[in-house]
């Protein structure tokens, strides 16, 4: 640092929202997944966080932290992001160095029940990286380590940094993947899937209620916990396989039968969670009658919460044009948030 002249800048980076196909859930350690999971990256779902940063050569106790989301102060948004930094400290020393003034807002409504901490936590990571580049007078920013400090704030947010697909926790059979962080794993796959679009259906806009941290931890002792682990190890092999050969009925059995279990794992917790609405039953019934009678590719997925995220391929656009006006009725306010496979996190300058 002595020799280097750069001791303050600006930093700021968009990054998208993923959808897992094959989903993790349950964690141990210091936020490690109990079995690998696959996902797209989105593209119009995202979060954008600008950093002014200042190099203080005394390392600091506290973390120097201004945080403002959406132009307004969030106290207790703060608060987490200043015990994440400070958990960091040990692989991201240079935090102790560093006085930060972060602006953060997402492009999709606060109050949408969609989960930002895949897209918040994947950003974050890219600008942190950004500024030691800066100081470093590094050339690249090195998408592994801002998969590791994704990780560290939201795991499937390690997964975010990468585009179109990514998978991350350790498959015996799939090379190069790591328990730390995700990797990129697009080039083998069919075309097909690539273009993939992802409209999420808003069946309710109200914060969820168990949050992610809490639904992870009730997989300890869920019943069904190992035989889960299992499955989404063979669902992991099964569905790249698909994707390779462009199988798109196998990947769509795949995804679906994903989605329920999900929700099944909740309900067969302990206290039991329900986080489905009937609009999200209601909707998943026009989606499999439609695509039965319309013999169409469109599948659907769940995050852990009540909405849903319409899977197809790009040239039947169109076609589920139809089946949106079908089901616009069943969302909150009629709100579609249309998305498709994106290319990961770009700088904004
Ligand atoms: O990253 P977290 O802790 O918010 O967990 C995400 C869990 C799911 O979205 C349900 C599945 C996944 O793999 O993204």
């Amino acid at each position: 640092m002595e020799n280097n002249p750069v001791k303050s800048g600006s930093v700021c980076w968009r990054s998208p929202s993923n959808i897992a196909l094959v989903k993790y859930w349950g964690k141990y350690g210091r936020q490690y997944p109990k079995n690998p999971s696959i996902s797209f990256t989105l593209s119009h779902a995202y979060t954008e966080t600008k950093i002014d940063w200042e190099y203080i050569d005394e390392p600091q106790e506290e973390i120097a932290l201004y945080f403002r989301f959406e132009s307004k102060e969030k106290p207790a948004f703060a608060e987490k992001i200043r015990k994440y930094l400070k958990s960091i400290s040990d692989i991201f020393p240079l935090i102790s160095n560093l006085k930060l003034s972060i602006d953060s807002h997402n492009s999709f409504p606060h109050s949408s029940g969609i989960a930002s901490s895949a897209s918040s936590m994947s950003a974050l990571a890219m600008c942190l990286l950004d500024i030691d580049r800066q100081i470093n007078s590094e050339e690249n920013i090195d998408l592994q380590k801002a998969s590791v400090l994704a990780r560290l704030g939201s795991g499937s947010a390690s997964r975010s940094v990468f585009p179109k697909l990514a998978i991350w926790g350790q498959h015996n059979s799939i090379q190069d993947t790591s328990q730390d962080y995700a990797i990129p794993y697009h080039e083998s796959i069919d075309d097909l899937f690539l273009n993939f679009h992802d409209d999420i259906l808003i069946i309710s806009d109200k914060e969820k209620s168990v949050s992610s941290r809490a639904g992870h931890a009730l997989m300890d002792n869920n019943p069904y916990g190992q035989t889960r682990f299992d499955q989404a190890h063979n669902h992991l092999t099964a569905i790249i396989d698909a994707m390779q050969k462009g199988d798109i009925a196998s990947f769509g059995a795949i995804v679906e039968k994903e989605a329920l279990t999900l929700h099944a794992l909740m309900m067969a917790s302990d206290p039991p969670y329900l986080l489905i609405e009937p609009n999200t039953v209601e909707a998943i019934k026009i989606i499999q009658s439609y695509r039965q009678e319309k013999n169409i590719p469109v599948y659907f997925t769940l995050d852990a919460g009540p909405n849903i995220h319409l899977l197809y391929p790009h040239h039947y656009v169109e076609e589920v044009k139809v089946l949106k006006s079908k089901l616009r009725p069943l969302c909150a306010n009629g709100l579609i948030i249309d998305d498709r496979v994106g290319n990961g996190p770009t700088k904004i300058n």
